[in-house]
């Protein structure tokens, strides 16, 4: 049996979390086991992965050097893969993840502007083993509108990072779906339950090939 991996993708304030909940529920609606994780993290309080998000999202951290930063965000998703994903995967699953290897690929490589795109996809194939999506839900947003709110509540060291850099961010995944229109579907600004609508029309057709209906 082999489930299903589906990553969500997207600016800061994209309203990713929301819609990892309503596909979740509907998911569920139908029977199937779901999982659900979030990058950069664990999955408990104090955990490895917790704490390394801890260390990238700090405001006060901010002389972390890209590299490190990089490989911070790539300790924390092979650790996620090798005990979660995959045996998640293999028990048949459906894995929602917030953030993948596409994150990286915007803002560390397309964003900071420092390592080559292909460098970052080279760590994302160590990272993970090689683990592709069988589908990116990207939901595009004006980089300006997301970063006011999604910092609404107050800055983590990425929003900190200014526009010019979102406005990269941005682009680079624009880049990344043009790239790989079969794995990468692009959702624009809509209402949410217009995006729910939207991503459950590429998530649909996906059950039957996955032998999950
Ligand atoms: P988070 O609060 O989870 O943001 P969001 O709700 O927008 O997903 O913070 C994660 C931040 O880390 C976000 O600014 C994007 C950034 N990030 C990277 O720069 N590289 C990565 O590989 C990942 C997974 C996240």
């Amino acid at each position: 049996m082999s489930g299903l991996f589906i990553t969500f993708e997207g600016g800061d304030g994209s309203g990713k979390s929301t819609q990892i909940v309503l596909l979740a529920e509907r998911l569920r609606g139908l029977g199937l086991e779901v999982r659900t994780f979030r990058e950069p993290g664990g999955v408990a309080p104090g955990d490895a992965g917790e704490r390394i998000r801890e260390v990238l999202l700090d405001p006060a951290h901010g002389e972390l050097d890209v590299r490190a930063e990089l490989l911070l965000y790539e300790a924390c998703r092979a650790q996620l893969v090798e005990a979660h994903y995959r045996p998640a995967l293999a028990e048949g699953a459906v894995v929602l993840c917030d953030r993948y290897t596409d994150s990286s690929v915007a803002y560390q490589g397309y964003g900071r502007a420092v390592l080559l795109v292909e460098e970052v996809r080279e760590l994302n194939r160590i990272a993970t083993g090689g683990l592709v999506p069988d589908l990116t839900l990207l939901l595009d947003v004006d980089a300006a509108a997301g970063l006011e709110h999604a910092t609404a509540a107050g800055a983590d060291r990425l929003e900190q990072a200014g526009q010019d850099f979102h406005e990269r961010v941005r682009a680079g995944y624009l880049a990344i779906a043009a790239a790989e229109p079969d794995r990468v579907k692009l959702i624009g600004r809509m209402q949410v339950t217009d995006v729910a609508d939207a991503v459950w029309s590429h998530v649909e057709p996906l059950l039957a090939r996955a032998g999950q209906e």
